[in-house]
């Protein structure tokens, strides 16, 4: 994959990774299983010395991430949170960071229970709100700002690019985890974000069978600092995990396309049923972060939340799905159906679950690639 020739993101795409073994033209990317590399001689270098600094096929999936979103390097890691660490690492002991109010539980734990002890402070807003963004920015020490839009799991949407400009006049970080969306969808460094973040083990990779993240960089002084996190710290993803990823990568606009359309077939049934409360998806037309996602030509995703009219009614839900599956994640090609609750969010605050609406009748959908009539009969069965 060459990026900057002028073809199409889903041709760069179906080709990550190919043409780069010239010995044998193996068309995937080799699993370079090695931890060291031999020196031709003293001094000397094939560009690969030891896997945790670079690995050949980590290094397929990095370029293939990087063109993506239109990056100039981009990072694999171990997960999304290795991701996410790395990129709070840029921060120093007394800064603070503006950061998207409902986010996924696991980047609040980080924040509270690592890096809160350690001096740096996490200031939660709704990203959705651009003058409630402004205020919070303007407070001394605010260094960063970190938005998840759309977010989890209410699905509100950010202003990416109002939002640039406000870190742009502040001379502050902005970084975008764009796990819902990914650059096929959504192109945060297009809006002006400095980083976009990623758990690859959602969409990017989208099989439910690795766990894996990235960072990927707007300028080659932001990419230096990463490689040296990257490499000074160590999570980085094992060759065997960047290739499952950079194969999954192949078919993300194909998967996204569909489980995109899908989402909106079972999010407008859900809309007509008399035993939901409430829809959340960006998709439909009443949504407050609708227009946004529509002016930026992005896309509107694939994940879904709905509050059912009564909360006892869970855990029959959740026991009797037979096509979505109840399980902790999201991006991949089988629906799963989650309980934020007591499951993704379950380390935040319950009065702050409270007060964004993550309730005891609030469950989440991913949507996979299954034929939407089969996820809307088992949706229908156990409502
Ligand atoms: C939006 C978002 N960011 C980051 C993460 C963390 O990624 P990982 O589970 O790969 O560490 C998740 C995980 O669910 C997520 O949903």
């Amino acid at each position: 994959m060459q990026p900057n020739m002028g073809i199409e993101l889903s041709t760069l795409l179906a080709q990550a990774g190919t043409r780069r073994d010239s010995a044998t033209g193996a068309i995937s990317t080799p699993i370079y299983q090695t931890a060291s590399f031999a020196h031709p001689g003293l001094g000397q270098s094939t560009g690969f010395d030891y896997s945790r600094t670079a690995n050949p096929t980590r290094s397929a999936l990095e370029e293939a991430l990087a063109a993506l979103d239109g990056g100039c390097r981009a990072f694999a890691f171990a997960s999304g949170l290795a991701a996410l660490d790395a990129v709070i690492r840029l921060f120093a002991p007394g800064d603070r960071v503006v950061v998207t109010e409902d986010l996924y539980g696991g980047t609040f734990r980080l924040f509270e229970k690592v890096y809160r002890p350690l001096g740096i402070e996490a200031v939660y807003v709704d990203t959705a709100d651009t003058e409630a963004v402004r205020t919070a920015c303007a407070a001394p020490g605010v260094r960063g700002l970190l938005v998840e839009s759309p977010t989890n799991p209410l699905l509100r949407v950010a202003d990416l690019r109002a939002l640039a400009a406000i870190a742009r006049e502040r001379g502050i970080l902005f970084v975008v985890d764009n796990t819902f969306l990914t650059g096929w969808l959504q192109r945060p460094l297009e809006q002006g974000a400095d980083l976009v973040l990623y758990s690859a083990t959602k969409y990017l990779a989208g099989h439910n069978d690795v766990v894996a993240g990235a960072v990927v960089a707007s300028t080659p002084k932001l990419a230096e600092r990463i490689a040296f996190l990257q490499n000074g710290a160590g999570a980085i993803l094992g060759p065997m995990d960047s290739w499952l990823t950079l194969r999954g990568l192949k078919t993300l606009a194909l998967r996204l396309d569909k489980q995109q359309q899908n989402a909106l077939e079972v999010a407008r049934w859900l809309e007509k049923h008399p035993r939901v409360r409430r829809v959340h998806f960006p998709g439909l037309p009443g949504h407050p972060g609708r227009e946004i996602l529509a002016r930026e030509r992005t896309g509107f995703g694939a994940m879904i939340a709905f509050e059912v009219d009564d909360p006892a009614r869970v855990p029959a839900i959740l026991a009797g799905v037979r096509v979505f599956i109840f399980a902790e994640s999201l991006g991949g090609v089988e629906s799963l159906v989650t309980f934020p609750a007591v499951q993704t969010h379950a380390d935040i605050d319950p009065a702050i679950r409270q007060r964004l609406g993550i309730n005891d009748r609030l469950l989440r959908l991913s949507i996979g690639i299954e034929d939407a009539g089969d996820l809307c009969k088992d949706l229908g069965n156990v409502l």
